[in-house]
């Protein structure tokens, strides 16, 4: 589990604090000897200030019983200051007491002085052992928590899926139980027009759904390609407020778009930003209260391009609102959609804002959302006017 640096890192960085100049040498002399970069104080406070001015010391190595600051208020500062520093302490027969103290306090281990050449090497490695294993834990601990998250993300796309997946299904299975019963002969053409219409728009979901799926997937896999061409993002979001003009009328919703932009141009990805405000108009629509208002404001600051879809609908608790970004993740429980995607709470897979922050990220922009329980939602997107590329 050692990452490519802890396996090849063979030197390390190590501080001796001890007021005695020949401990100091000996240490020197033989540390240098097995390869690493040693540094040294006469002082704690010495020390200290060494280490505030060198990030990359490792191990330090300091007396117990030094004038002015001893080595129990080193080893306090360090472990305070610089927790993955190791601390080796040194001290006489007479004070081993508190060198035990020290261990409890957090020092790695501890020398006997007078000192053997042996033995400053042994603690040395043994440190260093430390050291690596430390490095194992994290790593280690990483991993699990990168399991977990993976366990948690594909609990939740079985339940959604397999939950959005159910109703077109059904309608299939359903209507062509009809299709294939003696009853056919009783019912009219446009009764059968309308259940193989029904069962060709159950398809047509399936395929829609996968496709998702497999967008979701590619997306995570590889960056996105952008075809970057001119692009009024003002036209853009008229063309979306009519193609939601019905949805819009049936749930009874205003849709206001307040263009302070001025004939904005920008260079961008038009098809993959149309897609980006679609899904946050979309969401806006799916999550308002019939009779809500929608407003999607667009000004510039500075160099930016400021898109902002406010809405007055459930609003997400504070405690989700990290979490709506990442894959399959859904406030409300799958169990509770509605059917149909622009019904009030209708179906979804959870992916819509995970594709809209790739999208706004790969235009070297960002999203963030401010919401109340019950008041509304505001998804602010800002994206330079210029793009610069290689944004990802
Ligand atoms: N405007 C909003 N108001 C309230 N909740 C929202 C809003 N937008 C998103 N959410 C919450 O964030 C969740 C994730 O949104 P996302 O767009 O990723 O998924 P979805 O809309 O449920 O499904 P999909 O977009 O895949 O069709 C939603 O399920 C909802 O709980
Ligand atoms: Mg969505």
């Amino acid at each position: 589990m050692h990452t490519p640096e802890s396996k090849e890192k063979t030197s390390y960085s190590i501080l001796i604090i001890d007021d005695e100049e020949t401990v100091r040498k000996v240490c020197k002399f033989v540390l240098i000897k097995a390869g690493h970069v040693v540094h040294s104080a006469e002082s704690g406070f010495q020390g200290l200030e060494i280490l505030r001015s060198n990030s990359k010391i490792d191990i330090v190595i300091t007396d117990l019983k030094m004038p002015n600051m001893d080595g129990q208020t080193v080893l306090r500062e360090v472990k305070r200051d610089w927790p993955h520093i190791e601390v080796l302490m040194m001290t006489g027969y007479a004070t081993i007491e508190y060198a035990i103290e020290a261990m409890k306090a957090g020092a790695a281990d501890f020398i006997l002085k007078p000192l053997s050449t042996d033995q400053i090497r042994v603690a040395i490695n043994k440190c260093i052992d430390k050291i690596n294993l430390n490095h194992e834990i994290e790593e280690l601990r990483h991993t699990n928590k990168k399991l977990m998250e993976l366990k948690d993300i594909k609990e939740k796309f079985l339940a959604i899926t397999s939950h959005e997946l159910r109703t077109p299904i059904g309608h299939i299975k359903g209507y062509f139980n009809i299709l294939n019963d003696d009853f056919i002969n009783e019912m009219s053409q446009e009764e059968i027009a309308e259940c193989k219409n029904i069962i060709n728009n159950a398809i047509f979901d399936l395929e829609e759904l996968v496709n998702s799926m497999f967008d979701v997937v590619r997306f995570r896999q590889k960056e996105i390609e952008l075809n970057i061409e001119d692009v009024k993002p003002a036209e853009l979001l008229q063309q979306i407020k009519s193609a939601f003009r019905l949805a819009l009328e049936e749930r009874h919703l205003s849709l206001e778009i307040d263009n302070y932009s001025n004939g904005l141009v920008l260079t961008a990805d038009r098809l993959k930003l149309k897609a980006m405000l679609t899904e946050l108009i979309k969401n806006a629509i799916k999550f308002t209260n019939d009779e809500g208002q929608i407003t999607v404001q667009i000004t510039t600051v500075d160099n930016q391009c400021h898109i902002i879809v406010k809405d007055t609908g459930i609003g997400i608790p504070h405690s989700e609102q990290g979490k709506i970004f990442e894959p399959f993740y859904e406030v409300q429980h799958s169990d509770y959609h509605s059917s149909g995607e622009t019904s009030f709470k209708g179906g979804g897979l959870g992916i819509g804002l995970t594709q809209v922050k790739e999208i706004v990220k790969a235009h070297g922009g960002e999203i963030k959302v401010e919401s109340s329980v019950g008041e509304g939602s505001v998804f602010a997107v800002a994206i330079p006017i210029e793009f610069k590329g290689d944004a990802m």
